[in-house]
């Protein structure tokens, strides 16, 4: 604090009154405050309008042709890049740079970067959904998509790596730090790789899809490569406050990531068998580390959420372990299309989505210049529809495109219903709580 005011005082020349310290310093928060609800309101309608309804449509057509092969593997593929990198990716990339102490001390320079960085972003993101959906000179603008996502990713990444925790020298950073930076390593990867890929589809390609194998591949690194330790980095951080948890096993968090990545390494090289057993040692090693299962310190703290809210997080993490269990049955089945499926599902919604709903509607409303979140019950609400959505997924793409069940394909447009419901809670519930007044103690 006492740095913060040094800087204002010396950028004016004189010394200045409290109040006016007051006013510079509230204008400052409600400055990253709008910062941070701009890329979480983008995310929120990347995940509603080219994510989900795109992912519903793509369901409805394969449960009604009772058949997976028979939508644009195109859209297919536009629905998942807009899922991981325009919802997902867009939340970690504003309380990423929300989170940077740089950006309060009157930095306007950091803050136009953070500005910058979600122009390119969500331009990234957007352009390359157009392209997979409409393929309109697609040569052209699948690589500047990619190269608009990197150029976002890079100013995000210098303006965090450039940033020294408060206590920085009196002690080693935490073990949630470096899980976080696994996180932002995979995220590097991932989208260097993407670029690769739109590039060599640009030159050699005859439309903007990427090959099965590669693409199932590419999956691995997206979700376990960098989705995956960034949940773990935050939950390190988060989860033994909100849930009074004991202490994290912070060797023992980084050995889960090692051996994350040892998975992700093995999958890229094709070695499928190998990384999904490695993968799924990560996750019970990280559960184990995190303390999840064991009973807690104390009491969790669920003001301002619904009571539920600690029951739904470790859901979350039995989605995890149940991913990465259909994962080891799908390596090792002769024709395990709806396996796979069934597998990424549980990751994607199960883990990942659960998580976001969870920890989100927890931490965003405070961040969001101190709100309250509109209303628990819609929380409960949203969380409830998306593990029956996710359960009744999970199952029927088993039992459906394995032909273990006919009946099991009319259940599919009603998991997609059921989690397409279940998202327009949760966003209704923050675009409402951003749109409210502030909470004033
Ligand atoms: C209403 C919810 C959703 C529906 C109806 C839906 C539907 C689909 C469908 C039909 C596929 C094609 C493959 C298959 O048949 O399994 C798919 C693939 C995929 N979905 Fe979803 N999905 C939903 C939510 C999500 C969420 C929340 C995420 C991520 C956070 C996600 C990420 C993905 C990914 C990465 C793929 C694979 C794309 C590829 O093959 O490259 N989905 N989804």
């Amino acid at each position: 604090m006492s740095e913060v005011l040094t800087r204002i005082e010396t950028q004016q020349g004189r010394r200045l009154t409290p109040m006016e310290t007051f006013d510079i310093t509230a204008a400052r928060e409600t400055g990253l405050s709008r910062l941070l609800m701009v890329y979480i309101t983008t995310g929120l309608i990347f995940m509603l309008f080219p994510g989900t309804f795109l992912g519903v449509w793509n369901l409805l057509a394969i449960s009604s042709r009772r058949a997976p092969g028979s939508v644009s593997v195109a859209w297919v593929q536009a629905h998942g890049h807009a899922q991981i990198f325009g919802w997902i990716g867009t939340f970690i990339l504003g309380i990423g740079f929300y989170s940077i102490p740089k950006l309060r001390r009157l930095n306007w320079f950091a803050l136009s970067a953070a500005w910058a960085s979600w122009a390119l972003w969500t331009s990234g993101v957007l352009l390359r959904w157009l392209t997979g959906v409409n393929q309109w000179q697609w040569r052209l603008w699948l690589p500047i998509s990619a190269v608009l996502e990197l150029i976002a990713f890079l100013i995000f990444f210098k303006s965090v790596s450039g940033h020294r925790p408060e206590d920085a020298g009196k002690k080693a950073p935490d073990a949630w730090v470096f899980v976080v930076i696994a996180g932002s390593v995979g995220l590097m990867l991932t989208l260097l790789v993407n670029l690769g890929a739109a590039v060599f589809l640009a030159f050699r390609g005859a439309s903007p899809e990427l090959p099965p194998d590669f693409d199932q591949r590419f999956l691995v690194l997206e979700t376990w490569g960098s989705l995956v330790p960034f949940v773990w980095g935050f939950s390190a951080k988060w989860l033994p406050v909100f849930l009074g948890l004991r202490p994290v096993r912070g060797r023992l968090l980084l050995a889960a990531v090692a051996c994350n990545t040892g998975g992700v390494i093995a999958a890229l090289a094709g070695w499928m068998i190998a990384a999904v057993f490695l993968l799924a040692g990560g996750m019970i090693t990280a559960i184990y580390a995190l303390r999840l299962l064991e009973w807690p310190e104390r009491s969790a703290k669920v003001k301002g959420v619904h009571a539920s809210f600690p029951v739904f997080v470790r859901s979350a993490y039995v989605w995890a372990i149940i991913a990465a269990g259909l994962g080891i049955w799908a390596a090792m089945a002769s024709s395990p299309q709806g396996i796979w499926g069934a597998s990424r599902h549980a990751l994607t919604v199960g883990f990942l989505a659960m998580m976001v709903f969870g920890v989100g509607q927890r931490v965003l409303p405070a961040f969001a210049g101190m709100r309250l979140l509109f209303s628990t019950r819609l929380m409960f609400a949203a969380m409830l529809l998306l593990s029956a959505g996710c359960l009744l997924r999970v199952s029927s793409e088993i039992l459906a495109y394995q032909e273990f069940l006919r009946s099991a394909w009319a259940w599919l447009p009603v998991s997609a219903i059921t989690e397409m419901t279940a998202v327009t809670f949760f966003a209704v519930n923050l675009l409402v709580t951003f749109a409210r007044r502030r909470h004033v103690e």
